[in-house]
């Protein structure tokens, strides 16, 4: 087994180097690019625990983990919870149906009566921007940021970008086109800011009504042509179209948007011969993306899933400070 497939018993010196400085996941925007090529390497050692028989080892054993959900999930919160399990933690879920919230309790007020029962780490998923800042200001508690309202998704940027290396081998030099729903993405600023980070050639495309405003700041080539930004692109990461964020007025109708923006086997052929089709999900099908290409042999949108998994572990091993065992099947 190599070196970096196994997590090992270290002295506590190195060990601490290999763990995260600090207290919290909020944003990709605060990590050092050395941050986030430790989150990849570290998962690429959790990815070899996940293909044993036996998927599970002691190294946050004694630890508690809080999912608390006020939006609905499905990858996210399945895969924090799967990565708390096969790392040995205790997990508790908390979707905001079935809370005290239903009550009118405030986050912070719900925070705080959670925190009375000494979890190590709470994820949070909420509507609001800044929701996860806020908690983590407030509590003691390490936070984990699952996506909070149109600010950032950190750990999917985490998981795509480990998805694009494992396909590419690297990421620095690639043509990145993030196409779709721009203005009400959380998944494209984190995936901006962490691709920029590592070196990639970054664009942005969809229709007018859904740049999001001060894309001139972002960094990165932006247009209104989906054909420009497929031209050549290495990597093809479309958004959903979220309808449950739009109050009218965005778009003429859906089956327009497919024609103009939607992905096609026919736009497919403008991008290299190796693309590989990423979809952070879930998917609109026959909207952002045809089902042939959400389908077909480009597409590597469930490795992100299984990848989430990895990541996610990584992240909750790196900021829990666990006990590294020797990782024995
Ligand atoms: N990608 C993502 O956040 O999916 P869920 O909303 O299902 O968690």
């Amino acid at each position: 087994m190599s070196e970096r497939a196994t997590v090992r018993e270290t002295p506590a010196a190195a060990d601490a180097a290999r763990r995260l400085q600090r207290k919290d996941l909020v944003g990709i925007a605060e990590l050092s690019p050395e941050e986030i090529q430790l989150v990849l390497d570290t998962a690429e050692a959790m990815k070899e625990i996940g293909e044993r028989p036996i998927k599970k080892v002691p190294t946050l054993r004694g630890r508690t983990v809080v999912n608390l959900f006020f939006e609905p999930s499905t990858r996210t919160r399945t895969s924090f919870e799967v990565a708390e399990k096969r790392l040995s933690a205790d997990s508790l879920n908390i979707a905001a149906a079935t809370s005290s919230v239903l009550k009118g309790e405030t986050l912070i007020d719900t925070a705080r009566n959670l925190e009375a029962m000494a979890p190590d780490l709470i994820v949070l998923r909420h509507p609001s921007s800044g929701a996860s800042h806020l908690l983590a200001r407030t509590c003691r508690a390490g936070v984990i940021n699952a996506g909070d309202g149109l600010h950032e998704h950190p750990t999917q940027a985490l998981l795509d970008a480990f998805t694009i290396r494992a396909r590419k081998g690297r990421l620095a030099g690639l043509k990145v086109a993030i196409i779709g729903d721009l203005v009400h993405s959380r998944v494209l600023r984190s995936n901006v800011s962490l691709l920029r980070k590592l070196g990639a050639d970054v664009w942005i495309a969809g229709p007018a009504t859904l740049l999001p405003p001060g894309v001139e700041q972002f960094g990165v080539r932006w247009t209104t042509s989906v054909d420009e930004a497929i031209e050549g692109a290495d990597v093809l990461m479309m958004l959903r179209i979220q309808l449950e964020r739009m109050r009218g007025g965005f778009l003429p109708s859906l089956r327009e948007y497919f024609t103009i923006f939607g992905l096609t086997v026919e736009r497919l052929r403008r991008a290299a011969s190796d693309v590989i089709i990423m979809h952070p999900g879930p998917m609109n099908r026959g909207v952002e993306i045809a089902s042939d290409v959400a389908d077909g042999p480009h597409s590597v949108i469930l490795d992100q899933v299984a990848n989430g998994v990895a990541v996610r572990m990584a992240v909750l091993y790196l900021l829990a400070g666990g006990v590294d065992h020797e990782a024995t099947a």
